[in-house]
């Protein structure tokens, strides 16, 4: 019984085009919402006119007012309805359990019984109990933390399948602004590569709704991921409604709770080319509809319960299938998703209308700023769905908060965090969670935003959420920088061999010390969201940095990264402090050999509490720099021209033609500052490209007001950028190769330039591209070309889903890679070849990729791995590079982290900076690499000052 998942290698290779990529974006960022509707009532849709079943309509009617829930039974069930026969009971012994009770605050140490489907035994269980069951499979997990399923109240798994293909791409209906009768159970694709995945995070439950094209997109449904016997989408569905397959509504029992999605905002104005008034309109018209058929039925109802049947001779039951699941909505509860201030007006103006009462705002990016609007909706408050740091894609999204969860919770308002699967990843779910506690949202409230509020709100509490019946069993506190599932059991079901699981540290066995963060979380108020993020102070001064744990600089070569206070030093000069004078160190070690400055009455002085100095982080695999908010054209640097796509103006170039990416920078965007602020100091961007030819890459500080400040460029020309990749509308993969190839021995124009310098190995090629196949192809292409010019050319590769089926042949060709994202997902067929991590394999691509000697650098854990749907996601760098050293301990140090994320970059793509003259970031309380450290100044002698935060 125990389910393996150990991925098996089958299927092709290609990656897509930057073009797709925007699209796709486009498209997704846009989803879903959804409702939940209590509902009970009509759908007898066989009963004819002609003859009254008066019985029936009694019962019917009597049932309208009957609230969903679980029969009074259902808590004495002692086998569960998704028991699977042959599954053993299992023991977990020694666990330190969170249970979702007492507000998220209880936890215990002991011991779970897991027996027919159900969780029968919490705490200190005896062996009477034991010896009553046959066939007990005992796990000792020595402590770990055990936690009820993960849930996902916002996920598009199995709908916009993965990998993504045309032929289950079912997620969005284009047929009309209003479809509430469409159902995203009719579009779910078992075969979908995600619900693995997604298990393997420790999600169990997910709602999966329609897209968020429409205004009302259709019903949402709730399934347990687990594959069934059965094989069928139906036999996944945890508690649907009764009537599905048009069976008569059993009135003994009360109805099931009902999900209905609905957007707001920009997606349905852009897919119906309306506006936001078309949109409410597109609501009032329907609502119209439902409540004219409601007061119908109550009505009538009114006449059969007091027993009038004369009155309803010849008459049936008033109802109508396309307008049912709006009634219901009527007659329950919805869930929507709206992002803005004056989506939340609109819509609770409407809740109110009508008078239907809102189960959750999803995405809801604006939610925090308008509390009391929120408290204002018919019938209860919303719970609000959103993300950790997902934002300003849209300019919806553009005054996202980080501070939201936890200034929303401090408003009783209930906070979930999701995902938006495929989009936002939902195997990650709990690092939202995390994210959002290390920005100041409480553990207990943190913990249960993604496991018991969820559950609760979506009337499924008796099922999931609680220790009812699905466990995952973690590596390390599930709010603990990349904590990892070691097993997951659902409906008493292991899905995962167990073996994947690895130690981690001590210290990730509790929940992280986060930074007080207070004082920025006010400040986001009183700017409306767009709190300033220069730097409160930059100095070219002395400032002395104490109480400093470690010091972390380049290498003298500048190759890697390396301790300057290792451990025996500083326990030998107690109280190491470090002085910095126009941006440069000029003093560290023991406070009494500097104290040339520290008697300086200027000085600035910053505590680090334990902190650390540690380089800069440098960022490639986005379009930071080039974009401000990505789906708004005039705040975006563009697309750049592609001849593969297009003929290109004889007046660019022509064949010759070739972009640089420092002519479109933009300095000062919020992506680029907030990246700053989290220790990111230098961004590389290549031009946006919609295909195969992406132009001159510039590395560039993001710190600079503009281009002309002292440092504001870094190197103005890094490297030179290809895409190539299986796509559709692009042509062949062999005819970019070709191209390429071409490119190479036969330079000319502009890009000639530029490639007699690749040829010479003087500038790198950097090859966007996932399939191992193309890999090949290219590791091949860069042999025959050195034969024939006779130099070697340093090729490195971008994206990479698939490198690491070729790991020992791209180290002996010296080939590196920059994972973006670091940890793969199979978006599309270029990427179907992943390789998981635990507890899907034994390890990652990072840890397995330097164990074959290959250089690695990383990208940002972005959108579908879209240079420009990632760039919120940049100033995540120092926890990607955190989460790699804590999932690949054995080939990871510190410093080998550090360069991840800085000297590696740096390498793969040519940037030249000298030891000595690269940024340090001076965190408090911890360092990048975890959820204790907060930035605190950056110092960069290329700028010659100090920013201070
Ligand atoms: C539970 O595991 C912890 C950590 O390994 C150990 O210290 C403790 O003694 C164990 N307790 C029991 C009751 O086995
Ligand atoms: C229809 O669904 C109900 C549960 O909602 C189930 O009990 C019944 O067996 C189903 N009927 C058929 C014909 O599948
Ligand atoms: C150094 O930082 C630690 C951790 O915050 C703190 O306990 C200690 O008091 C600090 N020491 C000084 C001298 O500030």
């Amino acid at each position: 019984m125990e389910k393996s998942f150990a991925f098996s290698p089958r299927g092709a290779p290609p990656p897509r085009s930057a073009r797709h990529r925007i699209q796709w974006g486009l498209l997704f960022c846009a989803f879903l919402v959804a409702y939940c509707v209590r509902f009970g009532w009509f759908f007898d849709t066989h009963s004819s006119a002609v003859q009254l079943d008066k019985d029936a309509i009694v019962g019917q009617c009597a049932h309208l007012s009957v609230k969903p829930g679980p029969p009074e039974t259902f808590s004495q069930r002692v086998v569960s309805d998704r028991y699977q026969e042959g599954t053993r009971p299992i023991f977990i012994r020694n666990a330190t359990i969170w249970t979702g009770r007492v507000q998220g605050f209880e936890v215990l140490q002991g011991d779970l019984l897991l027996a027919h489907g159900l969780i029968k035994a919490v705490g200190d269980i005896g062996e009477g109990m034991l010896s009553t069951l046959s066939d007990v499979e005992t796990v000792d997990v020595h402590g770990a933390w055990v936690t009820p399923g993960v849930v996902d109240l916002h996920s598009h798994l199995a709908v916009e399948s993965s990998p993504s293909l045309r032929g289950s791409s079912d997620g969005n209906s284009f047929n009309g602004l209003v479809l509430p009768w469409l159902r995203s159970l009719d579009a779910l694709n078992t075969h979908d590569d995600g619900f693995k995945h997604t298990m393997a995070g420790g999600v169990t439950t997910s709602l999966i709704l329609p897209g968020s094209a429409d205004a009302i997109g259709g019903q949402a449904f709730v399934i347990k991921l687990r594959p069934t016997t059965e094989r069928t989408p139906t036999s996944m569905l945890l508690e649907p409604p009764f009537y599905l397959n048009g069976s008569a509504v059993d009135t003994s029992v009360p109805p099931r709770w009902r999900h209905m999605k609905h957007a707001c905002g920009e997606n349905p104005a852009r897919v119906y080319s309306g506006t936001r008034m078309d949109t409410v309109w597109g609501y009032r018209q329907a609502y119209n509809k439902a409540r004219e058929i409601r007061d119908a039925q109550d009505q009538y109802c009114a006449k059969a319960l007091a027993g009038d049947w004369k009155a309803l001779e010849g008459q049936a039951f008033p109802e109508d299938l396309q307008w049912e699941s709006l009634v219901d909505v009527l007659r329950g509860r919805v869930q929507t998703h709206c992002y803005e201030a004056v989506d939340f007006d609109d819509f609770v103006r409407l809740s109110n209308e009508f008078r239907f009462s809102v189960a959750a705002f999803h995405h809801a990016h604006e939610a925090y700023l308008v509390p009391d609007v929120l408290k204002r909706a018919y019938g209860n408050t919303p719970a609000i769905a959103m993300f950790a740091t997902f934002s300003r894609y849209k300019r919806e999204a553009f005054r996202h908060s980080e501070y939201a969860p936890r200034i929303l919770a401090e408003n009783d308002i209930p906070v979930i965090m999701k995902s938006d699967h495929p989009g936002i990843l939902s195997r990650f779910l709990v690092n939202e969670a995390a994210q959002a506690h290390y920005y100041g949202l409480d553990e207990n409230i943190a913990l249960a935003s993604v496991i018991s509020t969820p559950a609760t709100l979506l009337g499924l509490d008796h099922r999931i959420g609680f220790l009812k019946t699905d466990v995952v069993i973690w590596d390390s506190h599930p709010l603990a920088l990349g904590a990892t599932p070691s097993q997951v059991i659902v409906d008493g079901i292991p899905q995962f061999d167990e073996t994947r699981a690895f130690a981690k540290l001590v210290a990730q066995q509790h929940a992280p010390q986060t930074p007080d963060f207070s004082e920025e979380a006010q400040k986001t108020l009183k700017y409306d969201g767009l709190p300033p993020l220069e730097p409160t102070e930059s100095t070219d001064g002395i400032v002395i940095f104490t109480n400093i744990t470690n010091v972390w600089a380049k290498s003298m070569d500048g190759t890697g990264i390396v301790s300057l206070l290792e451990p025996g030093e500083g326990s030998g000069i107690r109280e190491p402090i470090v002085v910095v004078k126009g941006g440069k160190v000029v003093c560290s070690g023991a406070s009494a050999a500097c104290s040339q400055y520290t008697v300086h009455p200027e000085a600035v002085m910053v505590n680090l509490h334990g902190g650390a100095l540690q380089p800069g982080l440098v960022s490639f695999g986005s379009t930071i720099g080039l974009q401000e908010i990505s789906m708004e054209e005039s705040t975006v640097d563009g697309v750049a021209l592609d001849p593969l796509l297009a003929e290109v103006p004889a007046i660019t170039g022509g064949a010759g033609y070739l972009t640089r990416a420092v002519d479109g920078l933009q300095y000062g965007t919020r992506d680029a500052m907030l990246a700053y602020r989290h220790g990111v100091t230098v961004g590389i961007a290549a031009p946006n490209h919609a295909a195969f030819l992406g132009g001159l890459s510039v590395a560039f500080s993001l710190g600079a007001r503009h281009k002309l400040e002292k440092g504001a460029v870094v190197q103005d020309v890094a490297a030179v950028h290809v895409t190539i990749g299986r796509s559709m509308g692009l042509p062949s993969v062999s005819t970019q190769i070709a191209t390429l190839r071409r490119y190479l021995l036969h330079p000319s124009g502009e890009s000639g330039k530029w490639l007699e310098k690749v040829a010479d190995g003087t500038v790198p090629l950097v090859v966007e591209v996932n399939s191992a196949d193309i890999i090949a192809t290219l590791i091949g292409l860069k042999k025959e070309v050195e034969a024939k010019i006779g130099s070697i050319i340093k090729l490195t590769i971008v994206g990479g889903a698939e490198a690491h089926l070729l790991a020992k042949e791209l180290a002996r060709a010296n080939i590196g890679v920059i994972l973006t994202p670091p940890r793969s997902y199979p978006y599309d067929w270029d990427r179907k070849r992943i390789l998981g991590g635990p507890p899907l394999t034994e390890e990652g691509a990072v840890a397995y990729l330097i164990r074959h000697g290959v250089k690695v650098g990383l990208g940002p854990q972005g959108v579908n791995a879209a240079p420009d749907m990632s760039t919120w996601a940049v100033r995540n760098l120092r926890f990607d590079a955190g989460w790699a050293l804590h999932s690949a301990q054995d080939v990871l140090d510190k410093a080998s982290a550090y360069a991840l994320a800085s000297t590696n970059i740096e390498e793969l793509l040519g940037i030249d900076i000298p030891a000595g003259t690269e940024d340090l970031v001076a965190t408090a309380g911890g360092d990048l690499l975890g959820f204790e450290g907060k930035v605190v100044a950056v110092i960069s002698s290329r700028r010659g000052k100090v920013d201070l935060f």
